[in-house]
């Protein structure tokens, strides 16, 4: 989803690619298909390029401070990047900076898991450090002997309070190496099973002071940590306030609604950032933006319910991955937006479960979008 943005920026863009049929490759011509964690692999290939970006956060970081020892530009650096890679270190970087999170400690024995349940009591929540994404390497904790098996695999774990929050938001930054950022509307997002299922910009209802707070948050760590590119804090609201879930440095789904629902999208915002060009405008386009994922279900072929969607709902906005449908995998997402909240959402998870083949209706009832009746009222949006 960057390779349209660097089209039509006129950047040159070439990926390395895991596999020789990566989603990636199907839109990209400039092609080297290799193992990101090997580092002859990864220095052949940033020789071949004026600045090394990331669609994800595996590479191993002693490879990126290399690279970037060596003189190339890394962005985000990995002095940055290290923070949305372990989750330990991002923990006592937030204390450090002072900002909201969870009870949590580093767990390395059992005697470490007991003494963290006496503090918040069970269930907690445990979770890998490095590696996981969409849910997997976060587990509920009931029971105490669930912590000593993952402990054999891994000798270091996170554990954090289960955070007994009101909903799930998030918001983007793009940050350039000259210092200007650009943040996105603060969004509402919904997981399922730890998987991002819908974002809801701006988030419904969000009073005026925490998403400011939230902002000045956000600024904060971008600008503490010398960020590059686009990053995303997911966070979990609380009658209080909110607390720190965890970061992304890259473009995230919760910032795909940015794509048809503001001015730049986080994909433009994330090659203009990595170039030091000037950022561009991350205001919203319509009062309601929503992106619904579309998760493998029973259709193989997405081609047939999609001709449907696109039939039915002019408006509507699909993006395919190009990836095989598996049960459960993000194979794609749709976007909607308008001035009604309640139909531009309908609208969107209809079209997103109707292409993925849960059981829906092909002729749904979508309420109609309920005009704005005055000035005022528009403004309380
Ligand atoms: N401390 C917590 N308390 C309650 N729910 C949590 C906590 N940590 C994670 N979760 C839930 O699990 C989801 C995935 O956790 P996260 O740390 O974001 O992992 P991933 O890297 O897989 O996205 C979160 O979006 C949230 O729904
Ligand atoms: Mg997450």
């Amino acid at each position: 989803m960057l390779a349209p943005a660097a089209e039509a920026l006129g950047v040159r863009f070439s990926v390395l690619a895991e596999t020789a049929d990566a989603p990636a490759t199907q839109v990209i011509s400039e092609v080297t298909v290799g193992d990101y964690t090997d580092f002859a692999t990864l220095k052949a290939f940033a020789e071949t390029v004026d600045v090394v970006t990331f669609d994800h956060e595996h590479v191993p970081p002693e490879h990126l401070q290399a690279l970037a020892e060596a003189g190339h530009a890394i962005r985000p650096g990995p002095q940055a990047l290290i923070f949305a890679q372990d989750k330990i270190l991002m923990r006592a970087k937030m204390d450090d900076l002072g900002l909201p999170n969870p009870a949590w400690a580093t767990i390395t024995s059992v005697a470490d898991a007991e003494a963290f349940a006496e503090r918040v009591g069970l269930p907690f929540i445990l979770k890998t450090p490095r590696g996981g994404y969409d849910g997997k390497g976060v587990r509920v904790i009931e029971d105490l002997a669930e912590v000593s098996d993952w402990l054999e695999e891994m000798p270091q774990l996170l554990a954090e309070e289960k955070v007994d929050f009101t909903r799930e938001l998030a918001v983007m930054v793009g940050r350039s190496p000259m210092g200007q950022t650009a943040v996105w509307p603060v969004v509402e997002t919904w997981q399922q099973n730890g998987v991002c299922k819908e974002a809801i910009a701006p988030a419904p209802g969000l009073p005026a002071d925490k998403a400011t707070a939230i902002t000045e948050a956000i600024l904060k760590v971008a600008g503490a940590l010398d960020v590059t590119g686009v990053m995303a804090m997911e966070m979990f609201e609380t009658p209080e306030g909110f607390l720190i879930n965890e970061f992304a440095m890259r473009p995230h789904n919760t910032g795909h609604w940015t794509q048809d629902g503001a001015v730049t999208s986080q994909f433009e915002q994330h090659l203009r950032a990595v170039l030091d060009l000037p950022l561009g405008s991350p205001a919203a386009r319509e009062e309601v933006s929503v992106m619904v994922n579309v998760l493998g279900a029973d259709h193989e072929d997405l081609y047939q319910p999609y001709f449907h969607v696109m039939a039915h709902d002019p408006a509507i906005k699909v993006h395919l991955y190009g990836k095989s449908v598996r049960p459960g995998r993000k194979v794609g997402h749709v976007n909607a937006y308008g001035y009604d909240r309640d139909s531009v959402l309908a609208r969107a998870r209809h079209a997103a479960d109707f292409i993925a083949g849960v059981d829906v209706d092909p002729y749904p009832d979508i309420p109609a979008p309920t005009h704005l009746a005055a000035d005022d009222e528009k403004e309380t949006l």
